[in-house]
């Protein structure tokens, strides 16, 4: 099964509607609006109010097919730091993937909402104590070791009897990413531990001394929105080479093999996307190879894609408060959300799309900045969109490709609350999670 969704184009001016469509499969454009999953932007916005995010949750369990049929032997973790929410996990964990997660937050949701523990990868540079006492109470199947430093306290909440089952997080030196920001596969960056200068191999050696830990396997992430399939063929060789050398000090052939995520995906009509297809041909045959050359036994692969499964998945519906015409000739049309539910343009530079939906408007595109409500000449979410030159306030423009890293990493910047959440499904509407109201806000000022 492929990622790639094939149907009709809904933006005038994208020229090959099957290359990088940002919109879920469902999505449609209809007289005056566009539906996702049978359910009407326009009519989702005056039920739910804006900004609101919709979520596709069949194109969410699509994607998590999709993954489980092209990789049948692999294990499949979702990474949470996309988007989580009570929903999703219910939607992961029936879909049959695991699920990766970095904090208490991340942790008691998905236990909270009865996601298998025995799934749960635990990952982190900077876990607490209470996150750790929390995990092995949970028994989350693994703990993801990020530094020399946190072996002896893992090992500490264990006993030989009660053993942990861990993974050691590398740098197999290997550069991938759309930003420098989210490049974690090179030294020099705060994850993991770096396989040129012996570290990683210390780190082995210590874990294999600890009676209550159980080394399963390695793990690397290089990086988020990789766009090909090279940079995890170059990791697989180098995570391969570590493999070796472990076999060769212990004797033993560790079972298990995590490439992280990173898979990229369209924002804009025309974005490359990771070939899901080629990743499943390629990647599981080099580390076969590899693992041959060396005598080694091959271990069982794990990945874990965040954004390839959600943010397809995710439509940011906004209003517009204001349309600004200067006499520069620029025209911003300011809506009721930005930078505090999608820092992404403001923080990497990322590019979006955004259509009118609500109503049809004849008249031509102009070059539109779409600006959020923000105090930042900075908040700016989709500069240079083609929009109508009619566009006016109580519009509404939805943004396609938003169902990751946005609410995720959601602010409370200007005390803007973060948005509802709703999904779509067989034309029907559900509210998942509710809009955060300034009475929500306040609540938390003790001392009024
Ligand atoms: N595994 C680990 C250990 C990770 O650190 C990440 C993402 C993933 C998996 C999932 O990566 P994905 O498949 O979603 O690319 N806020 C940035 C992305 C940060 C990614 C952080 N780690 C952005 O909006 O582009």
């Amino acid at each position: 099964m492929s990622l790639t969704p094939v149907r009709p184009c809904l933006y005038t001016d994208q020229p090959d509607p099957a290359v990088g469509d940002p919109w879920p499969a469902s999505a449609r454009s209809t007289a005056g609006d566009v539906t996702v999953a049978g359910v009407g932007l326009a009519e989702a916005a005056d039920r739910f109010g804006t900004p609101l995010y919709v979520l596709d949750e069949d194109e969410f369990r699509s994607r998590c097919r999709a993954y489980r049929t092209a990789l049948p032997a692999a294990e499949v973790l979702y990474a949470a730091k996309a988007f989580l929410c009570s929903a999703v996990t219910r939607w992961a964990a029936e879909e049959g993937l695991g699920l990766d997660v970095c904090s208490e937050g991340e942790l008691r949701l998905a236990a909270a909402a009865g996601f298998p523990p025995e799934r749960i990868v635990l990952h982190g540079n900077a876990k607490s104590p209470a996150e750790l006492r929390l995990a092995r109470r949970l028994r989350v199947g693994r703990i993801v070791v990020d530094d020399l430093a946190e072996i002896p306290r893992i090992a500490a909440l264990t006993s030989p009897t009660a053993p942990q089952r861990v993974l050691l997080r590398v740098v197999p030196g290997v550069a991938a990413g759309h930003h420098e920001a989210v490049r974690t596969g090179v030294t020099g960056q705060k994850f993991g531990l770096a396989v040129d200068d012996g570290e990683a191999l210390d780190a082995v050696r210590r874990i294999l001394a600890q009676p209550g830990l159980v080394l399963s396997g390695l793990h690397c992430h290089l990086g988020s929105q990789i766009t090909t399939v090279e940079p995890y063929l170059t990791a697989v060789d180098r995570m391969a080479g570590l493999l070796a050398a472990v076999r060769d000090e212990h004797g033993l052939h560790l079972p298990e093999l995590d490439l992280g995520g990173g898979h990229a995906v369209p924002y804009v009509p025309g974005d490359e996307a990771l070939d899901l297809d080629e990743f499943a041909a390629l990647v599981p045959v080099r580390l076969a190879d590899a693992c041959k050359r060396r005598r080694l036994d091959t271990p069982r692969l794990l990945i874990e894609p965040g954004r390839a499964i959600a943010a397809p998945a995710g439509v940011a519906v906004y209003r517009v408060l204001a349309v600004k015409h200067t006499s520069g000739g620029r025209i911003f049309a300011a809506v009721d959300g930005g930078m505090s539910d999608n820092p992404r343009p403001a923080l990497y530079g990322a590019r979006y799309s955004v259509r009118l939906v609500g109503r049809d408007s004849t008249a031509a595109n102009r070059e539109v900045d779409v600006v959020g409500r923000h105090c930042e000449a900075g908040d700016i979410l989709v500069r240079g969109a083609r929009l109508s030159a009619d566009l006016r306030a109580g519009d509404l423009l939805a943004v396609p490709a938003s169902g990751a890293y946005q609410l995720s990493m959601a602010s409370g910047y200007n005390l803007v609350g973060r948005p509802a959440v709703a999904a779509v499904r067989d034309g029907r509407a559900r509210l998942l999670i509710r809009r955060e109201s300034v009475e929500d806000l306040l609540a938390r000022e003790v001392d009024r």
